[in-house]
């Protein structure tokens, strides 16, 4: 059983935290308002979930959930999440975030721009490249037939372990997809984000395995 500290509780963080309650997990969730306007969401959860301020989220997990918009990067606890392991689920777009200029070029993956904020974390990319609603309908048991892979990317063998065994935990196969210098191979717009795992107006999704996430991230154009 593992402590996992959400830094953002929108759609996607509590989707992840869902999943991780019933994997028998603990979850400490945070958003940028306060724990208070997230006392009726950690109820709904039930006894495994509470809310703190993302500092006291950050610092209960022994693992982290980073889940907010791109924009607010500069706004996390840093010092907080310093030592710990990071999965960062986020995806840079111009519409919500406006512009960032490190990541309209092609130089720096947004990972890459949470580790300037988050220099003392070690950061793993996971969860940013499938639909809330896929995530939570494909999550299968290890050995399922029609199991379901994510891709992952981090510079740190331990973490990255760390986040297999936690995905595994909660349903998903992983295809390690390298450093976060190649994490661009999985953000907004290629091949693996969103479109193996079928439409947004199908709630269910489709499984994808390992091998048809390893053949997306293979032909990603940068
Ligand atoms: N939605 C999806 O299907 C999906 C899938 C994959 C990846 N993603 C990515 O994952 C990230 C989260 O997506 P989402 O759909 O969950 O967004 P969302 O529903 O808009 O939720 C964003 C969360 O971030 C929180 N937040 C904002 N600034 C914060 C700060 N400084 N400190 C702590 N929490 C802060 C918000 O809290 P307040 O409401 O209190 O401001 C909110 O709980 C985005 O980068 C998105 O691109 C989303």
């Amino acid at each position: 059983m593992t402590t996992v500290g959400f830094i953002g509780s929108g759609n996607l963080g509590i989707t992840v935290a869902r999943l991780a309650i019933e994997a028998g997990h603990q979850v400490v969730l945070s958003n940028s308002r306060g724990p208070e306007t997230l006392a009726d969401t950690a109820a709904e959860l039930g006894p495994q979930a509470s809310a703190a301020t993302s500092r006291e989220a950050a610092a209960a997990g022994d693992l982290i959930v980073v889940t907010v918009p791109v924009k607010a990067f500069p706004n996390l606890p840093a010092a907080a999440l310093a030592g710990k392991t990071v999965i960062d689920t986020c995806n840079y777009g111009v519409e919500r975030d406006g512009h960032i200029l490190e990541l309209d070029g092609t130089s720096l993956t947004s990972s890459e721009l949470l580790l300037r904020y988050l220099p003392g974390a070690t950061l793993v990319k996971a969860f940013n490249n499938i639909f809330f609603k896929h995530l939570l309908s494909l999550a299968r048991p290890a050995g399922a037939p029609d199991r379901s892979y994510l891709p992952i990317a981090g510079d740190s063998a331990a973490a990255k372990a760390a986040a297999t065994e936690f995905l595994d935990s909660i349903g998903y196969g992983v295809v390690d997809a390298g450093p976060l210098a190649d994490s661009w191979r999985q953000e907004a717009g290629t091949p693996v984000w969103g479109t193996p795992y079928g439409p947004y107006s199908n709630e269910l999704g489709q499984p994808v395995g390992a091998d048809a996430i390893r053949a997306a991230l293979a032909t990603a154009r940068r």
